[in-house]
C-alpha cells in the first residue's frame, strides 16, 4: 500500500512527505497512509498552480450594486409579512422543514478551549450557546407540531467532545432520533513559495478544516442528504452557532422563500458603520454574491447614498436551502470555489525540527457556502432588524464588539422590550432572560405575564 501512495506522491512532486516514514512505528506507518490516501493531490497541485487566479474583489466589488430585498421599511410590510409567516408555518407544519447548525469552530478568538457551542453565555441563567439554540428548536417544534430534524456540523477538533457534552445533556430535549451530528472534511496546507504539502509531525499533514463551505460535501458524504430526502424534508434552515439571537426556524423568513420560489435565500441586517465585520450581500450582474468584509475594498464599503450605506446588507450568515439545490450542488464538485488564507503555520522542516514562523508561510483552502447564492434560482434576500437577530459571539473580553458582553446586552435588551410590550415594568439595568419553552416571542410573553407585572432583580422565566 505503501508503495502506490509512493508513487502518487512521487507523480505529484509531493514525496517529501515520506521523509521520515523508516522512523515510524506501524501504527503511525497505517494512520499516516490513511491520511495520505484521503488526499486529492491533483487538487491540491491544481489550487496551488492557480493561486494568483483567485476572485478580483476590487473588480467584483466596482461593480456591485445593493441587493434587490424585502426591505423592513418597505410600505406593504405588514400584508406581506403575514402572507408569508401564513406560508412558512403551513410548511413547518407539514414537516417540510430541517435544520442545519455549523459548529466546527472552537472558542479560540474567545479565549475558550472548547467547542464554541459549549460557551456559557446566558445572561441569568448562564445556558451554553448549544443549550440556548437546541431548547428554541424544542420550542419551534412544540408550536409547530413538527419533527424538524437537526443537523449539526463539527469538526475534526470539535466532535468527540460535541457528541458527548450533546449526549450527556440528552440533546436538551430534542428526541436523539432528529439529532444527527456530522463531521466537516479538512484540507492540507501548502507552502506559499513552493505548493509543497507541510507535515505537522514525521506521521501527520498539517490540517486544517475546509470551513462551511465544506458543509455542502460532507452533509452528503455522510449520508444526511439522503437523510434529509427520506424524511420528506424540502427546505433546510441554516444558522451558526455563535448568534443566540438567531430565529431557529422562522417562519416568516421561511415563507418569503416559499413564496418566491427562491432556491436560496438570506437574511441580512442593515451595516451600520463601514467598519463592520460581517460579509456583504451584493449584486453584480443580477446574481447575489457575498464579498467578505476583508475583500471589500474601503471605498465600496464606505459608499453612501440617500439611504445610508449603500451597499447595506450584511450577511448574518442565516441561510435558508431548498434540497433541491442542494442535492444539485452537491452533484457538481466544482459548486464552491476555494478561497486562500496566507497563514503563519508551525511546521517540521526537512531536517524534522520544528519551524514556528511568524509571518505567513503556508496557504490554507477553504470554502464558503455563501458562494452558493449566485447559483440559486430566485435567490432572495430578507432584511431583519439587528437588534432582534444578530448578536454573535466572536472576540474576547474587552474587543470592541461581538464579545459575550455585547451579545447577553443584546437578549436582555430583547426580552425586556418583550416583557414591556407585554405591560411589564423593568429598568434598563435589570438582566431578563426568558427560556423560549417559556415564550417564544413578544406575543407568547403578553399569554404569559400579567400586565403590570413588576420585575426588579435578574430574573430567568422559564
Ligand atoms: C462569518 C462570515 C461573515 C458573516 C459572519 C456573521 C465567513 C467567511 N464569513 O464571519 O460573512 O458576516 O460570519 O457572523 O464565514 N465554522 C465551521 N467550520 C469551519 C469554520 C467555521 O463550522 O471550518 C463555523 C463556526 O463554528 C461558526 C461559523 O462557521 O459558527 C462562522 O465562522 P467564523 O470564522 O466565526 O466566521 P466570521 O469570520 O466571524
Amino acid at each position: 500500500m505503501k508503495t502506490a501512495i509512493e508513487k502518487r506522491l512521487q507523480e505529484a512532486g509531493q514525496e517529501h512527505a515520506l521523509a521520515f516514514w523508516k522512523e515510524l512505528d506501524d501504527s503511525a506507518r497505517h494512520r499516516f497512509l490513511r491520511q495520505l490516501e484521503s488526499l486529492d493531490l491533483d487538487l491540491i497541485n491544481k489550487l496551488w498552480t492557480t493561486r494568483h487566479a483567485s476572485a478580483d474583489w476590487r473588480s467584483l466589488a466596482a461593480r456591485a450594486e445593493p441587493p434587490p430585498a424585502i426591505r423592513l421599511d418597505r410600505a406593504q410590510q405588514a400584508a406581506t409579512s403575514l402572507a408569508a409567516q401564513k406560508k412558512g408555518e403551513a410548511a413547518l407544519r407539514a414537516g417540510e422543514i430541517g435544520m442545519l447548525l455549523v459548529a466546527g469552530g472552537q472558542g479560540t478568538r474567545l479565549g475558550f478551549a472548547h467547542p464554541k457551542g459549549m460557551f456559557r453565555l446566558g445572561p441569568v441563567s448562564n445556558r451554553s450557546l448549544f443549550q440556548i439554540l437546541l431548547e428554541q428548536l424544542l420550542a419551534a417544534r412544540r408550536r409547530f407540531d413538527a419533527p424538524i430534524p437537526l443537523y449539526v456540523m463539527t469538526s475534526p477538533a470539535t466532535h468527540e467532545e460535541t457528541a458527548a457534552y450533546l449526549a450527556e445533556h440528552d440533546y436538551f430535549g430534542l428526541p436523539a432520533a432528529d439529532v444527527q451530528l456530522f463531521c466537516q472534511g479538512v484540507m492540507p496546507a501548502v507552502a506559499i513559495a513552493t505548493g509543497k504539502l507541510l507535515l505537522a509531525g514525521k506521521d501527520a499533514l498539517f490540517l486544517s478544516p475546509d470551513c462551511h463551505g465544506g458543509m455542502l460535501s460532507a452533509f452528503e458524504s455522510r449520508g444526511c442528504l439522503n437523510d434529509l430526502q427520506q424524511r420528506g424534508v424540502r427546505q433546510l434552515y441554516y444558522c451558526q452557532i455563535d448568534n443566540p439571537l438567531v430565529c431557529c426556524c422562522e417562519p416568516e423568513l421561511l415563507g418569503h422563500h416559499l413564496l418566491a420560489d427562491s432556491e436560496m435565500t438570506t437574511q441580512a441586517v442593515a451595516r451600520t458603520n463601514a467598519t463592520e465585520r460581517v460579509g456583504n450581500i451584493v449584486s453584480v450582474d443580477g446574481r447575489l454574491h457575498v464579498i467578505e468584509y476583508s475583500d471589500l475594498p474601503q471605498d465600496a464599503a464606505q459608499a453612501r447614498d440617500e439611504t445610508g450605506l449603500r451597499l447595506w446588507a450584511g450577511n448574518i450568515a442565516v441561510h435558508v436551502f431548498s434540497t433541491d439545490f442542494l442535492v444539485r450542488a452537491a452533484g457538481d464538485s466544482e459548486s464552491l470555489p476555494f478561497h486562500l488564507a496566507h497563514k503563519a503555520t508551525p511546521h517540521l522542516d526537512a531536517n524534522g525540527m520544528l519551524q514556528t514562523p511568524e509571518a505567513p508561510n503556508a496557504i490554507k483552502f477553504e470554502r464558503f457556502i455563501f458562494d452558493l447564492l449566485p447559483q440559486a434560482a430566485n435567490g432572495l434576500v430578507v432584511e431583519v432588524a439587528k437588534a432582534e437577530r444578530f448578536a454573535p459571539v466572536k472576540n474576547a473580553p474587552g474587543s470592541p464588539a461581538d464579545t459575550a458582553a455585547h451579545s447577553q446586552a443584546a437578549i436582555c435588551a430583547q426580552h425586556r422590550a418583550w416583557l414591556r410590550a407585554a405591560g411589564a415594568k423593568v429598568d434598563d439595568q435589570t438582566a431578563v432572560e426568558i427560556n423560549p419553552l417559556f415564550a417564544i416571542d413578544a406575543a407568547e410573553v403578553a399569554e404569559n405575564i400579567a400586565p403590570g407585572t413588576v420585575i426588579s432583580q435578574p430574573t430567568y422565566f422559564r
